[in-house]
């Protein structure tokens, strides 16, 4: 039986990954640039299965639309799945399957590389030396060796920044209620979030988006961080409350922010808009700060990530689509309705 798989959300570097993947003669896929909303859902009638990424909607009313139009299998072609209704999804019986793991590298290297842009303000001294600016004033950056650098969340993202963090010889601690143990061994030490917020000279995020870590970097952890840190976030935007961090930006008690998520990106990421005002006031002030560094959700774009996400994916989704169990089903619990 040939699947049908509906690709929201699609660029040319996500199709030329998927249509090299695509062995089997068994799906068929239709690219579509559009983001899945309640608007658009209709596009994907019939089809088996929807391939969805980090800002399409997977909200009750989507899902439903979704599985009235005999859809069986929501495909995401990321590791988060925070943007979709679990609850509306376990009375639906509709099967959520995406790839938890497809180069931890890449984001890493990227996390790694925001930071020592932002320290070194590579970015800045570019476009300096590019515009025949020599000056070296308002570059200064710091050490890296011998900083205390706090991780937060070590799963497979995080365990591959600390252990680069180790390497340029950052004093390393953790927060994750599952210790790694070798980072351990390594003598990274975990310590509570008030303990790595007091202690930390950077601060990088990579742990999932949850009710529990929605908006753990807020007003009351801007307060308790050190004077001067470094934050980052790979993870996902609404790990920060954006204006607390704004504030803190404004006060000094935030040294220097990177994101490569935003908690409002899905009206301004992964489209070009040059020539547009950005009705986004919060986004448009922390462009304007020299001590800002900003990408949009780049972290995982390297060529061997898209090869692997393309292949898990069509592996998904033709596991389920034959019946079968993926080993990246999504958890949802309990029977469907
Ligand atoms: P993972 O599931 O391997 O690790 C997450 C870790 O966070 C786990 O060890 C978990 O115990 C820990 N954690 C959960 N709640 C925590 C809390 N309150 N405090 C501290 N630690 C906590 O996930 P992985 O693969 O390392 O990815 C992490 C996140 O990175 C994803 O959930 C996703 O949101 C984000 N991501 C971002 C990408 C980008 O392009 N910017 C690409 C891929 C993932």
């Amino acid at each position: 039986m040939m699947v049908r798989l509906v690709m929201f959300s699609t660029k040319p570097y996500d199709r030329s990954g998927f249509v090299s993947a695509v062995e089997s003669e068994a799906i068929e896929i239709e690219f579509l640039e559009t983001r899945l909303t309640p608007h658009t859902v209709s596009l994907a009638a019939d089809a088996t299965a929807v391939c969805a990424f980090v800002n399409d909607d997977l909200s009750e009313p989507v899902l439903e639309a979704l599985v009235a139009g005999g859809t069986r299998v929501v495909a995401l072609r990321c590791a988060g799945f925070n943007n979709v209704d679990l609850d509306t999804a376990r009375r639906l019986g509709i099967t959520i399957v995406r790839v938890p793991s497809y180069s931890p590298n890449a984001v890493a290297e990227h996390t790694l590389a925001l930071m020592l842009t932002l320290n070194r303000q590579i970015h800045r001294a570019h476009n300096r030396v590019r515009d025949g600016n020599f000056a070296l004033d308002g570059l200064v950056g710091f050490d890296m060796a011998g900083k205390t650098a706090a991780v937060i969340g070590t799963g497979q993202i995080g365990v591959i920044v600390a252990r680069l963090l180790w390497h340029l010889r950052c004093d390393v601690i953790a927060v994750d209620p599952f210790e790694n143990e070798h980072l351990t061994e390594l003598g990274v030490s975990y310590v509570d979030f008030d303990e790595a917020l007091a202690r930390a000279d950077i601060l990088t995020l990579n742990c999932p988006l949850t009710a529990a870590t929605h908006h753990m970097i807020d007003a009351s952890a801007v307060g308790r961080m050190r004077r001067g840190a470094m934050l980052v976030n790979t993870g996902r935007g609404a790990l920060i409350d954006t204006v607390a961090v704004l504030d803190g930006l404004k006060s000094g008690r935030v040294g220097s922010l990177a994101l490569d998520v935003y908690e409002e990106e899905g009206e301004l990421f992964f489209e070009d808009r040059s020539a547009e005002i950005i009705d986004d006031d919060v986004f448009a002030r922390l462009m304007t700060m020299p001590n800002v560094l900003i990408t949009a959700h780049q972290a995982f774009l390297t060529r061997e990530a898209l090869t692997a996400i393309a292949g898990t994916t069509i592996e998904n989704v033709l596991t389920v689509a034959a019946g079968g169990v993926s080993p990246n089903q999504v958890e949802l619990g309990g029977q469907p309705a």
